[in-house]
């Protein structure tokens, strides 16, 4: 039966202003691949923290929901409350699908058979593979033991690099130095050891993501996507025993999964974790407190670095404060009724993170550097973080990532005393800002012989 009340529909204004506080910033940032000039833009602008209060004083007018925008040509909603974001991400893909028109035209120009952007029975295949080669469900991926002895010899090659260039007994590190290390570490942890230097790979895929932070609005380059294709291909055919693409090659997957296009995600997802990494350091060697909760929890591991719950719970809370994925999409793929309201078929649904994260009157210390407020979260809670998404459609990843991140900073911290000696104002007595720019991060780093205790000051 239909719904005549009618789901709220923001005015012109409204909506005009939300696509120029919330959508553009985010789009301009790069949705793909980060944009540096914008990055840096929307942290001297404080654009993410304009964004966050234009969804609060919408959430606040409208109490029902979810909030039809009026735009030309397209219908678009925007979620304002927890239990339409749980009944949203738990409803997906049907009628919720992730499969956006925008997502798929993005994702098509490097992995067009991508589990996030198909549907039915083959979203349904190519899902099955990725939570059986992830191993989604489980917090130890099984190749633990092949992949944080990698993170180790990673970690102390780029200590040693950057080390060795300096004259002084302490050392700069920067973005560019911990990226490097960082895709290494992920060549080796999807393909092996051969992989390690391919850096034409991802220079490949660097490009393709760059075309489709453009989505509809740039032809697609399917000369180089074919190449790179063929590339990963030729990896998976060649994979070593230990990588994620001989776990995925032994299963022995259907054309239905789609095998290759199922590989690019890892390498640029695995890749965006190493940015958790680099703002979650930032936050450690700001945070005197966490930082030794943290060398304590590292000195007395005897899971070698299998299970780090605080330093997890670090990462997790790095990305609350600064999300890599700020805008899950869905689009419907039926007419939904609502308790105010019918949504129409076709309608795009788009939930906001950041405001979830950061909204200071359902988030306690919204804006600080918290992060023993995931050691004990049960997240069917009421009031939602989900930087992995949630429901169905979660992300298969989750586990991973934060196993190879709180590893990698296990070793940093053991090794190395880091101080933030770019400008960034992220001491506990601080409001935590909306952005935290990662290519501007910088540390000053002293080895670490023999290593400090806990209590000692970083
Ligand atoms: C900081 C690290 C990461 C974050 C924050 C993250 C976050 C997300 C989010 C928000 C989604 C979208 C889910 C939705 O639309 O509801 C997603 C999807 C996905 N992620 Fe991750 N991810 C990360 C790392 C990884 C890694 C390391 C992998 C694999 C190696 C991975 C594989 C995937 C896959 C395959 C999907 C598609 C799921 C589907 O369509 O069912 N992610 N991720």
């Amino acid at each position: 039966m239909r719904n005549n009340m009618g789901l709220p529909r923001a005015t012109a204004l409204e909506s005009a202003a939300f696509l120029l506080d919330v959508f553009l910033p985010t789009a301009a940032k790069g949705p793909l691949i980060r944009r540096p000039k914008a990055e840096a833009g929307a942290e001297r602008l404080g654009l993410d923290d304009r964004a966050v209060r234009r969804m609060v004083k919408l959430a606040r007018k409208y109490r029902r929901g979810p909030l039809m925008l009026r735009l030309p040509r397209r219908q678009q909603a925007v979620v304002l409350h927890p239990e339409h974001l749980h009944y949203v991400l738990a409803n997906s893909p049907e009628p919720f699908s992730p499969a956006s028109s925008e997502k798929r035209a993005a994702l098509a120009h490097f992995e067009p058979r991508f589990v996030l952007i198909s549907e039915g029975p083959e979203r349904s295949a190519r899902r099955a593979l990725q939570d059986q080669v992830l191993d989604a469900h489980s917090p130890v991926h099984r190749l633990a033991g092949s992949f944080l002895p990698i993170v180790r010899e990673e970690c102390e090659q780029l200590l040693q690099n950057v080390g060795n260039g300096s004259a002084s007994e302490s050392f700069e590190l920067d973005w560019d130095d911990l990226i490097e290390a960082w895709r290494r570490t992920v060549r080796r942890t999807v393909f092996g050891d051969k992989a390690r230097d391919d850096h034409e790979l991802t220079g490949m895929l660097a490009e393709l993501r760059g075309n489709a932070n453009w989505s509809f609005l740039k032809r697609q380059d399917t000369k180089l996507r074919a190449e790179f294709l063929a590339r990963v291909d030729d990896r998976l055919k060649t994979a070593e025993p230990g990588s994620l693409a001989f776990v995925m090659a032994s299963m022995h997957p259907g054309q239905d999964a789609a095998p290759v296009d199922q590989v690019p995600q890892w390498l640029f997802a695995l890749e965006t974790s190493g940015l958790a990494t680099f703002r979650t350091l930032a936050l450690l060697a700001t945070h005197p407190e966490q930082l030794a909760a943290a060398r304590a929890e590292v000195q007395q591991d005897e899971t070698e670095r299998r299970h780090l719950p605080f330093l997890r719970a670090c990462v997790l809370e790095s990305l609350r404060l600064w999300p890599t994925t700020p805008a899950i999409l869905r689009q419907t793929t039926r007419e939904v009724q609502w308790p105010d309201g019918d949504m129409g078929t076709g309608c795009g649904v788009l939930i906001y993170v950041p405001y979830f994260h950061r909204d200071e009157d359902h988030v306690p210390q919204a804006h600080s550097f918290v992060p023993e407020r995931w050691l004990d979260r049960n997240d069917s809670e009421d009031w939602p973080l989900v930087p992995f998404s949630a429901g169905p459609v979660f992300c298969p990843g989750r586990q991973l990532a934060l196993m190879l991140t709180s590893a990698m900073l296990a070793c940093l911290i053991e090794k190395g005393s880091f101080s933030l000696s770019s400008r960034h104002a992220l001491d506990p007595q601080s409001r935590l800002p909306g952005e935290l720019n990662n290519y501007s991060l910088r540390f000053t780093v002293a080895g670490n012989q023999p290593h400090p205790s806990p209590e000692q000051a970083f």
